[in-house]
């Protein structure tokens, strides 16, 4: 029984939502391990559309264990909504269908407010965050001042917990001119949400145990990608968790012994949402072009995401650094009908070749592409259900990106339904 971590390989957006709910017909638990609703998820089942944020992709489907650990960062207010939604749309959720961890740390509407006073703050520099005020939840979890589902239940614990954390942030809105945060209306509002948000908590690594002891099969579920990771991405234009596959045992509570499979969700060109560097980005018609076709508007912020050919050195860090064993290739045919489609080799950074993305800023910006040049394709990979559907100029694309990369096309996803995905290697198989 192999379990499989899902995770992203460039700046997010690469289509792991899809994959994930693809995969869970295979699995029992699917798990999210970090980040917050800065994600954005979208599944097409029979023309269907369902946009999932916090909640895990194996949620849409009956007879699955959803779960949120608690290297995930939970609004409960937008966990709320999103459970709403979700239901209207004739989904289950219920405490036998969803857990959430009781040590998971809450995002307070006065993240929301840092969030944004942060970013002003940066002044023309600022990072485009999501503006859920994951960045300062996060931060606050890691100060030890976090109020978590575990908080809720205890109202002197959450009074005490609540003031000392506002008293923090209060002097910092103070001195930026802005105005306080009321710790009594946040009191009062978590205390409204609080039984329906304790209605899901659980001990999350007591279920992962007794799940593996049954012989079940769990999929861990990332968000963003590995470009975004706290530690290894285009800091600081990162988001504040990380991706790399650690992060699936930690933010989860297993040993990483656990997983026996990591697949890196990888779009055959490259997009990102907000600031930060971008080598292979086309800021003209080519990227016109592509995120027309590929409907590239961000889930969560609605925002035009940027667009640029396939960056192999980029994916080829976060392979070794992230520790993908196998790729997912998605969205090859928004690249049907290009006469030329451009792959980046390497860089030129002031004069110097990189074979790597290295970690200062200033020689991210100026890193240039190098590029190699592929002919286009006749015919459609859009929809295809087989490898023999496949053009042969967009197989020799695919054949060349496996070399780039250094790891193998393990499905190949050819448009936004569930069912049009390749099976190349079985990916439970350990
Ligand atoms: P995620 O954040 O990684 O889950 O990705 P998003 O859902 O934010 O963005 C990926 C978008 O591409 C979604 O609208 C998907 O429905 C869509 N998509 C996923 N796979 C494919 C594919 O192979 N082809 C096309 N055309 N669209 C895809
Ligand atoms: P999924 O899971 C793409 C980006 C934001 C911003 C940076 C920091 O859908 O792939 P944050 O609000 O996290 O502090 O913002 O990270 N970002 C994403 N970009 N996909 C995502 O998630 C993202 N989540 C955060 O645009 O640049
Ligand atoms: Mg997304």
């Amino acid at each position: 029984m192999a379990n499989v971590a899902v995770i992203g390989s460039q700046w997010g957006d690469e289509g792991k939502g899809k994959i994930v709910d693809w995969l869970s017909s295979r699995a029992d638990v699917v798990v999210r391990f970090q980040g917050g609703h800065n994600a954005g998820h979208t599944l097409v089942i029979d023309g269907k559309v369902y946009k999932l944020h916090l909640l895990p992709s194996g949620i849409v489907r009956p007879g699955k264990v959803s779960i949120i650990g608690s290297g995930v960062v939970i609004d409960p207010w937008a966990l709320l909504e999103e459970i709403t939604r979700i239901k209207e749309q004739g989904v289950e959720v219920s405490p036998e269908t969803l857990v959430i961890a009781e040590n998971a740390p809450l995002i307070l509407p006065v993240h929301r407010v840092l969030d944004k006073a942060m970013e002003t703050s940066r002044g023309d520099r600022p990072i485009g965050t999501t503006g859920r005020g994951i960045g300062p939840a996060y931060e606050d979890k890691v100060a030890r001042r976090a109020i978590r589902i575990c908080d809720l239940d205890d109202d002197a614990a959450l009074e005490r917990k609540l003031n000392r954390m506002m008293d923090h942030h209060n002097a910092l809105l103070r001195g930026l001119g802005l105005e306080e945060v009321d710790v009594q209306e946040t009191l009062e509002a978590l205390k409204e949400v609080r039984s329906e948000i304790l209605a899901y908590r659980g001990v999350v690594w007591k279920v992962l145990d007794q799940a593996r002891q049954d012989g079940k099969r769990i999929l861990f579920e990332g968000a963003q990608g590995m470009m975004l990771d706290v530690d290894h991405g285009t800091y600081p234009f990162v988001t504040s968790s990380n991706m790399a596959v650690g992060q699936a045992a930690v933010g989860a509570g297993i040993g990483p012994d656990v997983i026996d499979n990591v697949l890196g969700i990888t779009k055959a060109y490259t997009t990102r949402v907000g600031e930060g560097p971008f080598p292979t980005e086309q800021d003209n018609e080519i990227g016109e072009r592509i995120g027309q076709k590929g409907h590239e508007f961000g889930t969560t912020t609605g925002r035009k995401r940027r667009c640029g050919w396939f960056d192999a050195v980029a994916v080829r860090q976060a392979i070794k650094v992230g520790g993908i064993k196998g790729i997912v290739l998605t969205k090859l045919d928004v690249l049907d009908g290009m006469e030329e489609i451009k792959i980046c080799v390497g860089y030129d950074i002031n004069g110097e070749r990189y074979d790597h993305l290295p970690a200062a800023q200033n020689l991210q910006q100026a890193a240039t592409p190098v590029y190699e040049t592929m002919s286009g394709w006749q015919g459609e990979v859009h929809g295809a259900r087989s490898w023999a559907d496949i053009p042969a100029e967009a197989i020799k694309y695919v054949r060349r990106i496996e070399e780039l990369v250094g790891a193998p096309v393990t499905l190949l996803s050819t448009s936004p339904e569930r069912d049009d995905t390749i099976v190349m290697e079985d990916p439970f198989v350990k």
